[in-house]
């Protein structure tokens, strides 16, 4: 039986496909097309899943989509009749296509794929944002039971949903509906401090740390907790309850619109305009914001334990990517175990769509546990070299062994290593097969990496890969994080050791790399080990400011137009100045 979950019309559109409950492949459209959180409708997606499972559109049993126009109905009726009045009518138009376009999912694969809708002899779903959300952080887990919590922006009219999953299905607990949603919040807080790309939130996360939360007191005014895990915002500091906000992606990436209000800048002074130097200002708004956001995490979190009594968590959500709130859930809750989905934004909600008609709706018994985000594509050996020689640049290529050892010495030689392997990743993380890795002793290495390749924020920090069973020698909690989405704090005697990965407060986002989800990158960090004693490296995603690279051609190109020493793609090594 195969099932395809669709994630489209909506940012980081993705597509999955599960046979038999496996999960063959998934990928967001974004590699594909090359437009950063790509929107609309992931054709590239599919047709990579479908090629990857060996089958054809006819094939499917089951097709999902994470959006389902009569969830929350009520709600949405309502909010179209107070608000249309206010709404452009051209954003009216917007939002009624959207939802004419998820209810007619089949006219639109069948007129994408050139073929009739008879031949489409799918099951067709609609399966509501959080439930897929849910779906994807319980049925792929090692968990037979769970406390779960959706917490993001908005899908379906809501912003948060907790549950307890059980075996094949999810009972949903909770949920806080339009408008209030900490995922906004956070997103106005980004809007004001003067980044207002889709995604940017990331980086004010990375800001905090070098502020103060000397506006504490505004942020619980701006958000308030309540009973049973809810919480409010205080509308008059946001516009997108009344004037509306509006969401367009005319050129691939998402754009949104102006989310604080006029009353957020009377509180905290004009915007700091996209560019402008950062002040103290800036700074401790971040802390503070941050600082709320865990508040409010933890008092639903803390909610969400009492009322199960249980230890084990499942997390999902575009919030779910901040890591540093995740990281510090073991020292502020009673949960003891958390899984966060890979692609906890809403790629996965298409992953969990497939799950949630597998396991949820069909009732079938679930056996799959994702333990790493390798599910996209990958490229043999012959399709590499093919690659390498239409370049025209000069390659080496070594054996298995030989390959780990040469990238080893190189990085602890001071290069910048393009490390290309296997099968690329579902999420933002690059994960030891789309990465690009360097030796964190240096603490100039961070600057290197900023002017040659990357242009980040220089406030922005690096990442450590660090071997599963060294973790607790470097960090103060072990708690395994392989995928790159828990922040801990690097115990004070080792942060001399590695400056490169060490952020300003002391904290690292690490990722546990164990021999058995990816041995090829364990062998990378144990080879650097036996050179420097030191089982640690420091990993960014492949990529210049574009989507992280798919293809070797991609990889190739940004080795050409980027700085980097050496890049080793499958059992290939191409230097620069060869
Ligand atoms: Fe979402």
């Amino acid at each position: 039986m195969y099932i395809l979950g669709i994630n489209a019309y909506h940012g980081d559109a993705a597509a999955a496909i599960v046979q038999d409950g496996r999960l063959i492949a998934a990928a967001e459209e974004e590699r594909f097309n090359r437009f950063k959180h790509s929107a609309g409708f992931p054709e590239q997606a599919i047709r990579y899943c479908l090629k990857e499972a060996g089958i054809g559109l006819e094939d499917l049993d089951h097709i999902g989509i994470s959006r389902d126009p009569s969830a929350h109905l009520h709600k949405k009726i309502l909010y179209a009749a107070t608000r249309a009045a206010s709404l452009k009518r051209s954003q009216i138009k917007d939002r009624l296509g959207n939802a004419a376009r998820v209810r007619d999912l089949k006219d639109e694969l069948a007129r994408v794929f050139s073929i009739s809708k008879k031949q489409l002899r799918a099951r067709f779903h609609n399966i509501e944002h959080h439930r897929a959300h849910l779906a994807s952080c319980f049925f792929v887990s090692p968990f037979e039971r769970a406390a779960l919590l959706s917490i993001d922006g908005f899908g379906d009219f809501i912003s948060t949903m907790w549950a307890v999953g059980h075996g094949n299905s999810i009972e949903v607990l909770g949920q806080v509906e339009y408008p209030h949603s900490t995922g906004i919040v956070y997103t106005a807080t980004t809007q004001f401090l003067g980044f207002p790309h889709y995604g940017d939130e990331g980086k004010i996360m990375g800001l905090a740390p070098y502020g103060q939360p000397r506006f504490i007191d505004h942020f619980r005014e701006i958000i308030r907790t309540e009973e049973t895990g809810q919480f409010r915002l205080n509308l008059d500091y946001f516009r997108h309850h009344s004037e509306g906000v509006e969401m367009t992606w005319d050129h691939g990436s998402p754009v949104i619109g102006r989310v604080y209000s006029d009353e957020f800048a009377r509180l905290f002074g004009s915007a700091r305009a996209q560019g402008a130097p950062l002040t103290d200002r800036e700074r401790d708004i971040a802390a503070s914001l941050q600082l709320r956001l865990e508040e409010v995490a933890f008092h639903i979190l803390n909610h969400l334990h009492e009322r199960t009594g249980l230890t084990d968590l499942g997390l999902a959500g575009g919030v779910a990517y901040n890591s540093v709130m995740n990281g510090k859930i073991l020292l502020n809750t009673p949960f003891k175990r958390v899984y966060v989905q890979p692609a906890a934004g809403d790629s996965g909600t298409a992953l969990g769509v497939c799950y949630q008609i597998y396991n949820g709706v069909l009732k079938c018994e679930r056996g799959e546990v994702m333990e790493g985000a390798y599910t996209g594509p990958q490229f043999s050996n012959e399709e590499v070299r093919a690659a390498l020689v239409k370049s025209d640049l000069a390659f080496e290529r070594y054996t298995d062994d030989e390959i780990t050892k040469r990238a080893a010495q190189d990085i602890a030689a001071g290069l910048v290593v393009g490390w290309f392997q296997g099968r690329m990743e579902f999420g933002p993380r690059a994960l030891g097969n789309r990465s690009i890795v360097a030796d964190p002793r240096r603490a100039e290495m961070k600057d290197i990496l900023n002017d040659r390749i990357k242009k980040r924020e220089p406030f922005r920090p690096f990442a450590p890969s660090v071997l599963e069973e060294r973790v607790g020698d470097y960090f103060e909690q072990t708690h395994p994080a392989p995928t790159m989405l828990m922040v801990y704090q690097i115990k004070k005697e080792r942060r001399n050791e590695i400056p490169a990965v060490t952020h300003v407060d002391g904290s690292g986002r690490l990722q546990t790399v164990s021999r058995a989800v990816n041995e090829r990158y364990y062998q990378l960090i144990s080879d650097f080990a036996e050179l420097t004693g030191v089982p640690v490296i420091l990993n960014t995603s492949f990529n210049e400011n574009e989507p992280i690279v798919c293809s070797p051609e991609e990889a190739i190109e940004c080795f050409r137009k980027t700085k980097m020493d050496v890049l080793y793609l499958g059992n290939f090594a191409v230097r620069r100045g060869d």
